[in-house]
């Protein structure tokens, strides 16, 4: 009888049929690093929190374009999670996760226990300014320290020269192209287009949690922000007004039968600010709920 893939998957986990090289210590990682770059070769990294999907393999195909080696991080990073949010639900499937950077571009895996990440008498936190006040920080207090923290310290226990973070936490990337311009770090920031499956929706770890009738409604958040869109740009000589827009988008989600909305609003592309027109680069971001799934998605304008 086949095994079932899972199964499979899991008893492949560190032995030599793992399809992946995983290393957990900080020093086999710099070991594999320092090796790489010996030989001159530029080294780039994907952060993920693992549940890895298409978007996340999108991402390792597109870092592999501009190094010669890559190394997906897969930790489930405690200190970005609220005390009422799913840290303990998070998916956790790291062999299942190996299986699908089969056939990427993926040279090493690096999956840290917690206590490597965070060892006993961790005090240090990271702080990006005003940038991470609102938005998603206005939902979720704390969240992008524990962000910030986390990315900073893959960076310095990898070496890494590059880095690579998906568009839909387009307000992550903006925060750690501040930090790393703020801190003057030697690695570059590459963003990954976001990935949507059939019906428009952003590809999400988080996007499992949801019922069959919740999955049908998820995919009308992109149309509901495209429409939008479309409604900005066609106002924009005559001076669109951004903020009833923000308001008929926030109708037009819960009309469609999402049972929350955190936001929907018009930010300037780069600074994050708000904006009341549009002349320059700009993001439409938006969060809703479906029961306690919050859904992000955002659209370049
Ligand atoms: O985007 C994520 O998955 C996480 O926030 C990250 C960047 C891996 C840090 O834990």
């Amino acid at each position: 009888m086949s095994m079932d893939p899972l199964m499979s998957a899991i008893s492949q986990i560190n032995s030599p049929e793992n399809p992946m090289d995983v290393v957990r210590s900080i020093a086999d990682l710099r070991d594999r690093v320092g090796d790489w770059k010996a030989k001159g070769l530029k080294v780039g990294l994907v952060p993920t929190m693992g549940a890895l999907h298409e978007g996340h393999l999108s991402l390792v195909r597109r870092l592999a374009q501009d190094v010669d080696r890559v190394i997906v991080s897969i930790f489930v990073n405690p200190a970005q999670f609220g005390p009422q949010e799913d840290f303990a639900a998070y998916p956790r499937q790291e062999a299942l996760d190996c299986l699908r950077l089969q056939g990427t571009p993926a040279d090493l895996v690096y999956a840290p226990a917690a206590d490597v990440m965070y060892p006993p008498g961790f005090l240090t936190s990271v702080r990006v300014g005003r940038i991470t006040d609102d938005l998603e920080g206005a939902v979720r207090p704390g969240h992008f320290d524990g962000v910030a923290t986390v990315v900073l310290k893959l960076f310095t226990q990898s070496g890494c020269d590059a880095a690579i973070f998906g568009e839909k936490d387009y307000q992550q990337l903006v925060m750690i192209r501040h930090m790393v311009r703020n801190l003057d770090l030697p690695v570059e920031i590459l963003g990954g287009a976001i990935v949507r499956e059939a019906d428009g929706l952003a590809a999400s770890s988080r996007n499992v949690y949801l019922s069959a009738p919740q999955r049908k409604i998820a995919g009308k958040l992109n149309v509901i922000l495209a429409d939008l869109r479309a409604k900005a740009l066609a106002g924009a000589g005559a001076g669109a007004d951004l903020g009833a827009l923000e308001q008929m988008g926030t109708r037009a989600l819960i009309d469609a039968g999402f049972d929350r909305v955190d936001y929907v609003s018009f930010r300037d592309a780069q600074s994050l600010e708000t904006i009341t027109t549009l002349n320059a680069p700009a993001r439409l971001l938006a969060v809703a709920r479906l029961g306690p799934t919050r859904l992000l998605d955002n659209l370049a304008i």
